[in-house]
């Protein structure tokens, strides 16, 4: 433990594997209670809700699809329930498709936007006014690096990105001035399912641009929204914290 979490609530969305399962487990490291939001995989949240336990701090799953209104607002009463008001909201659920922007449907972008945009206001807009009224709280919000760089296969989900950067900054002038610290964290490739695709051609080819010349781990995403979510960092607010082994300095 370092950095002064305990005793807080946490509910991360999309914890169910990859880089949300380690935000959910450093935050029960560092004495959060945790709700793990899952979509599709209940078998999975479930064994992040036995590792939060074996820590000794308390779990539940609580399912949404968080594109939908109703689901995010019946997880958000379910989890308040179950563990008491969210003080500290991470969004991180998102997905991706590997298509040029004239490959894809309208639907298809929308989906993403859906997720990856819409789930985080969704969220926000419940839990953040809760927060200010009991004058503390911390959003984080998952982005990508690809968010500023932009990408010749995912448009949508690069703007669905570049549009959280917009929400975190917008969220960060409504809540911080009632306690409430707003950020985002931008991660580079990171070793999850997400990433598990790309061939070894590919990845030799990615960590060429990457200063530190190798992937990232969840953990190292992990670290910084325990950071982000700490009294520590009480006065960072509507930031980007950039996590990608220095991309875009050469
Ligand atoms: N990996 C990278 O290199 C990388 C880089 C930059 C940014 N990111 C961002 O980091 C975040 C996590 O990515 P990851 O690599 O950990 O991805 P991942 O391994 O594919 O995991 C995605 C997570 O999001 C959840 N999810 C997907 N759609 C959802 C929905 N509609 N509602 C609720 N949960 C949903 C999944 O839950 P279920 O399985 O239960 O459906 C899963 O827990 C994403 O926002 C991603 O864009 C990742």
């Amino acid at each position: 433990m370092r950095w002064g979490l305990e005793g807080r609530i946490a509910l991360v969305t999309g914890a169910s594997r990859g880089i949300g399962r380690a935000i959910a487990l450093r935050l029960a490291e560092e004495g959060c209670d945790v709700a793990i939001n899952y979509n599709m995989s209940p078998e999975a949240a479930g064994e992040v809700v036995l590792a939060v336990e074996a820590l000794e701090r308390r779990a539940i799953a609580v399912h949404a699809d968080v594109s939908s209104p109703e689901q995010v607002e019946a997880m958000a009463a379910e989890a308040t329930r179950a563990l008491g008001e969210v003080d500290i909201l991470v969004n991180n659920a998102g997905i991706h498709q590997h298509l040029k922007s004239w490959e894809m449907a309208p639907e298809d972008w929308q989906r993403v936007i859906d997720v990856n945009l819409t789930g985080s206001y969704l969220t926000s807009r419940l839990m953040g006014p809760r927060m200010a009224d009991r004058g503390w709280g911390r959003i984080v919000n998952i982005s990508s690096v690809v968010a500023m760089s932009g990408t010749d296969h995912e448009a949508h989900y690069a703007a669905s990105k570049a549009g959280l950067h917009g929400l975190t900054k917008s969220l960060a002038l409504e809540l911080s001035p009632r306690g409430v610290t707003v950020n985002a964290v931008a991660p580079g490739w990171i070793r999850t399912d997400m990433t598990a695709d790309a061939t070894e051609e590919e990845m030799v080819e990615a960590m060429r641009e990457v200063p530190l010349g190798r992937i990232g781990e969840p953990e190292e995403i992990a670290s910084v929204v325990a950071y982000l979510a700490s009294p520590d960092a009480a006065y960072v607010t509507g930031q980007v914290l950039h996590v990608n082994g220095g991309m875009g300095l050469y």
